[in-house]
């Protein structure tokens, strides 16, 4: 059993736990859900994203990355959830079997009948979009932004399609006469370009006839039909619900961060699922009250992001931020993309806790992550307020006056991009602490740090994150519930 698991066992009315991201992704979901896999958790439910998501996790110097494969899959006595909040891509998920499969893991998760399908046409939207003139959001490409948009819009499908065809068809075709009005208008050797691509099929969707919007629907029908023998549908929202009534351990792993959510993130620069822990629990068939622990991790004392969007403690030496990029391996799990490199941002920390802030347990818990990564470095900058720059501006009511100081982050974009942030300076550690198991094992002056982060946020340290193996992890404080 890993420490963390040990420390949540040692409370056994927490039969729900959910792991959400207090930043803007990748602060090591995958690797905290892998450890609460290991002796903790029963089920392991993915509830929100797709592929867009890229969880790392590291055994014995070994690396596995999940896209949308919930982290708990490494281990044989744990069911692994694909819940209906899901935006599911059978291409990405076979090519994640194949994978796992040569990484020497048999099993298979669950997936939810409701799941959300995403099509060639979403993956193809995206990517054109991405490419347009309109500027970009610089999404990862995986469809999940037109899949979600359908599924609003009411002409979504859903993984039981998969197992009418008939109604598979129907759908389809009604699904792509409505994308007709953009794919007409875009140029056909875009498409055939993008279709080329392998993890598309290598051109087999593509037709040259743009009243079928370039795509062929008999080969999409076939490449989906191919995919759904190694799918294990379930209605997964009842077998979790059965579980929580008998008093199983569930574990919601999140994906993408409070900052990238729809409606709680910094508009228009988020992903389209509902990154929050109600998010997750109705992702995955519960209400957001089943959960008995929410626990949101953060990347400590610095941080990162990919994508488009404002990130006012972005380090702009590139110098320092190449740095810290190769020192924590900052690219994308996904994408392969460098990571935005910044300072930890307490006022993003201070709004992810009002966001996280619940009656039960009263107590928000943290977990931090890659506290090795400045090990060595002389100074550590921590963002506490912001200085707003830009011209007086109405937000809800309220006038935001230039100049003013700003303890807590206001997720609208016009205020975040023109914020400055203002630092206190803390001394580095020059030890290293990789095997540290509890509060004693790390350098005092980065304990300091913790506890300032945490006393400025409002967030309990739980844990600390030492480096990315399974269990190098410390216990900070016993659980507040
Ligand atoms: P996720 O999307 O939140 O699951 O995070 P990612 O897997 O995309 O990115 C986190 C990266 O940091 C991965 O490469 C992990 O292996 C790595 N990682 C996680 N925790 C630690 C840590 O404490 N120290 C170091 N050095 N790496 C870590
Ligand atoms: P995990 O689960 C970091 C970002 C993209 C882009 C925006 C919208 O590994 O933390 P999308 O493809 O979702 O439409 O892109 O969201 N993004 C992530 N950034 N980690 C992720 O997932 C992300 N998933 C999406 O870079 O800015
Ligand atoms: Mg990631």
């Amino acid at each position: 059993m890993s420490r963390l698991a040990d420390l949540i066992a040692q409370k056994p009315e927490i039969t729900t736990v959910a792991v959400t991201d207090g930043q803007f992704g990748d602060t090591g979901k995958g690797k905290i859900v892998d450890e609460l896999a290991s002796g903790w958790a029963q089920f392991v439910v993915r509830a929100n994203g797709g592929a867009n998501a890229g969880h790392t996790i590291w055994v014995m110097g070994r690396k596995v990355v999940l896209h949308l494969i919930p982290a708990g899959i490494l281990h044989p006595d744990v069911v692994n959830i694909i819940g209906t909040g899901v935006a599911f891509d059978p291409r990405a998920f076979s090519a994640e079997l194949k994978a796992l499969a040569e990484f020497g893991v048999p099993s298979t998760p669950l997936v939810s009948h409701c799941a959300k399908l995403v099509l060639p046409q979403h993956i193809l939207m995206d990517r054109l979009r991405e490419a347009g003139a309109d500027g970009t959001l610089g999404t990862t490409g995986r469809g999940i932004g037109p899949c979600y948009t359908d599924h609003v819009g009411r002409c979504g499908l859903t993984v039981n399609d998969l197992s009418n065809p008939d109604e598979l068809a129907r759908k389809l075709r009604a699904n792509l006469a409505e994308k007709m009005p953009f794919l007409r208008e875009q140029d056909p050797e875009k498409i055939k370009a993008i279709l080329g691509q392998e993890e598309l099929g290598s051109g087999e969707l593509f037709t040259p006839k743009p009243d079928s919007c370039f795509l062929d629907v008999d080969a999409i029908i076939a490449q989906y039909r191919q995919f759904e023998n190694q799918i294990t549908v379930a209605n997964t929202d009842e077998i979790v619900r059965t579980a929580r009534d008998e008093g199983a351990r569930i574990l919601l792993e999140g994906a993408q961060g409070l900052m990238l959510d729809l409606k709680h993130g910094r508009y228009p620069y988020v992903t389209c699922s509902d990154c929050t822990v109600d998010g997750l629990a109705r992702g995955a068939g519960l209400s957001g009250e089943d959960v008995d622990l929410p626990l949101t991790i953060f990347k400590a004392p610095y941080m990162t992001c990919v994508g488009m969007g404002s990130f006012p403690t972005e380090i702009e030496d590139e110098v320092l931020a190449e740095e810290i990029r190769k020192r924590g391996n900052e690219y994308g799990a996904t994408t392969g993309r460098p990571r935005r490199v910044g300072w930890f941002d307490l006022p993003l920390a201070r709004y992810a806790h009002h966001c996280c802030k619940r009656r039960k347990p009263v107590v928000s818990h943290a977990i931090f992550t890659k506290l090795d990564v400045l090990t060595g470095f002389e100074l550590i900058k921590i963002c506490f307020e912001y200085e707003y720059e830009g011209p007086n501006y109405n937000v809800a009511g309220r006038w935001i006056r230039t100049g003013e100081r700003l303890q807590t982050a206001i997720p609208d974009e016009f205020v975040l991009s023109q914020c400055q942030p203002i630092y206190k300076y803390f001394p580095g550690w020059k030890t290293s602490f990789s095997s540290a198991k509890t509060r004693k094992g790390l350098p005092w002056r980065l304990e300091e740090i913790i506890d300032v982060i945490a006393h400025e946020s409002g967030f309990m340290p739980l844990a600390a994150s030492v480096g990315p193996e399974r269990d190098q992890t410390a216990i900070l404080n016993e659980l507040c519930i």
